[in-house]
């Protein structure tokens, strides 16, 4: 089964972006840690970076027209693309919100979320391990036959 985890813009500049926020990971450093990840799920990955909204809108058409799961990093968007969130809210298949950095825990513009209220789920604040988490959750939402 394949996953689809899309990531919003800026997400391609990880490891140069604001390090101190974010850390020195890189961007294939979070592809290899979905990979991985979904290998020992046994799940297929498919990751993707855009830093146009409307690509990652038509992407979320394409999941939802084929119920592939998502893991998302709306990245800005997240804080107020009702686009994006009109989008996900048509989703047929788990998705699961995720984040590097607590939001909550930043600038007061971060701490709205327009998509959390159309997502299976949220997990924010783990680096890396965000993305290898949701991919778990993806994994147990899938066996419980839940969305
Ligand atoms: C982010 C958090 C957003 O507020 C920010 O705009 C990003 C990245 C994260 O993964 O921590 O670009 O989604």
């Amino acid at each position: 089964l394949r996953v689809l985890v899309l990531n919003g813009p800026n997400l391609s500049r990880l490891g140069v972006r604001e390090p101190e926020i974010y850390g020195t990971a890189t961007y294939d450093d979070l592809v290899r840690a979905c990979q991985e990840t979904a290998a020992e799920l046994g799940l297929d990955v498919d990751v993707r970076q855009t830093n146009d909204e409307a690509e990652l809108i038509s992407w979320l058409h394409g999941a939802a027209d084929t119920r592939t799961p998502v893991v998302l990093n709306p990245a800005a968007f997240t804080h107020y693309s009702y686009a994006l969130r009109d989008a996900v809210a048509m989703r047929t298949a788990p998705l699961v919100e995720v984040h590097l950095t607590n939001p909550a825990a930043r600038e007061e513009f971060r701490h709205t979320s327009v998509i959390a209220g159309v997502a299976s789920g949220t997990i924010a604040g783990f680096g890396l391990d965000s993305y290898r988490l949701a991919l778990r959750a993806i994994a147990a939402l899938l066996a419980a036959g839940s969305r």
